[in-house]
């Protein structure tokens, strides 16, 4: 392929105009049908460099999936009748929280709806910006609130996730060694005797695309499987899932996506004139020291954590590079950050930044979370660099993640070793994320 600058803008365009639906865009045409949480933020990031009216609509339109509760739900599912199954693998309606007549799953994705508001805002005349945060604002609140109320139930300033599904690095190795650990339910060993194989590559949509190689086992897909059917069990109601959960996480990245989300509030808030509760601000500076729990001072990295145990899930992936975008932490933590983004046996490599580190035993070139370089988390590295003062290597990734595109087009995951693409091709928050990554520069 190979695009100049020009050309990217307008192929990136193109596959947001082909993945638009009418109010919202897919990630791309085929295996992602559906509308994602945060999917649409970033691409709402890239749709305010070329039309706000839609950059709008799409954030607007993740709130018709809202729960009464507060929750965001990480997919809004396309009403065809041709995605039935899709619905009835979450059915939703069961819960009475859901949305009339709307049909989501019962979990979230990342926070990362305020830091879209604001981009978009960015791009709005003043009178606009206003009517933007005030129309926003209540969604953001009820959102922020609920994550609160109903994820962090021993008050530690850090939510919980229930599923791998809502960190949105689904199959990321700390996920998988602790479901595999916690979480091996009796069919599991019946399964290694049985030839189902090509029973369930029927049922799996991302296999008629993709080649197995790329994606997640079938028994990580079926152990995936059973939590969703254990939360629908519990109808998705939190105080009916935390006593039974064989599996819960703190994620790292999840979290400091929320407390960068919790700055962007603040200041919307303040922006539109509208005081948060007492409760919120407590629980937004909570949040701020308690990501110093995530720290193991042996390892001199971030983890996640294992909310049951307790334990860190002493893992190295991308994430461990996610403090920087919360912005969080001292400049002395974000120089040992920026530090492993210099080593070339873990992340500095000719396409960075690979999802596990290439000198990992989790590393696969081209498997999903488990190796391939992402724009989207590129992109969050890139705004925590430039967050601590480290410009080079912000300018740097830039680069290399523009490259990645104008070489091979807006794929959604790509090899850090050769840069040669993966997954799904036209996918929307590639395109949406090389625009924004392209106007940075371009000034
Ligand atoms: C996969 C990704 C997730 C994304 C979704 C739609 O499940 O892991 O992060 O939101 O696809 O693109």
């Amino acid at each position: 392929m190979n695009f100049d600058n020009t050309d990217i803008r307008t192929v990136c365009q193109k596959v947001l105009n082909d993945n638009w639906r009418w109010g919202y865009t897919i990630p791309s045409s085929g295996m992602y049908p559906h509308q994602w949480l945060w999917d649409s933020c970033f691409t709402a990031i890239g749709l305010r460099h070329f039309n706000t009216e839609r950059a709008r609509q799409e954030l607007m339109s993740l709130a018709r999936g809202q729960w009464r509760n507060g929750m965001l739900p990480n997919i809004i599912f396309a009403s065809d009748a041709r995605y039935h199954q899709d619905r009835e693998v979450w059915k939703s309606s069961i819960n009475p929280n859901s949305p009339n007549g709307i049909a989501t799953t019962g979990i979230t994705q990342p926070p990362m709806l305020a830091e879209a508001v604001v981009r978009v805002g960015e791009k709005l005349t003043p009178a606009e910006k206003q009517d933007w945060y005030k129309r926003m604002y209540p969604v953001l609140v009820d959102y922020h609130q609920w994550l609160y109320a109903e994820r962090d139930p021993h008050d530690e300033g850090l939510v919980l996730q229930v599923h791998p599904y809502e960190t949105g690095l689904d199959n990321t190795p700390p996920m998988i060694a602790e479901i595999f650990e916690h979480h091996q339910p009796w069919w599991t060993s019946v399964l290694r005797f049985v030839p189902a194989e090509k029973m369930i590559n029927f049922f799996r949509r991302d296999l008629k695309h993709i080649p197995s190689t790329d994606r997640m086992s079938n028994t990580e897909v079926l152990l995936y499987y059973d939590i969703i059917k254990r939360l629908k069990r519990k109808r998705y109601d939190i105080e009916r899932v935390l006593p039974h959960a064989k599996i819960l996480f703190e994620d790292l990245t999840f979290n400091c996506i929320l407390i960068r989300a919790n700055k962007h509030l603040q200041d919307i808030a303040q922006a539109i004139n509208r005081p948060l509760s007492l409760y919120l601000i407590e629980k937004m500076q909570k949040a701020e020291s308690a990501i110093d729990s995530l720290w193991d001072p042996y390892q001199e990295e971030y983890f996640s954590r294992n909310f049951i145990t307790h334990q860190h899930t002493k893992i190295t992936t991308l994430a461990c590079l996610m403090p920087l975008y919360s912005g969080a932490i001292r400049q002395e933590r974000a120089k040992a950050i920026v530090k492993k983004l210099h080593d070339h046996d873990t992340f500095d490599v000719s396409f960075p930044v690979p999802s596990v580190p290439v000198n990992s035993k989790w590393f696969h070139e081209h498997k999903y979370w488990q190796g391939p370089t992402w724009l989207n988390t590129n992109w969050l590295i890139i705004q925590g660099l430039k967050q601590y003062g480290f410009n080079s290597e912000a300018g740097r990734l830039i680069n290399s993640s523009l490259q990645l595109v104008r070489d091979h087009g807006p794929y959604e995951y790509f090899s850090p070793l050769d840069g040669s693409p993966s997954g799904a091709r036209n996918f929307s928050w590639t395109a949406a994320l090389a625009i924004d990554l392209f106007e940075e520069t371009s000034y």
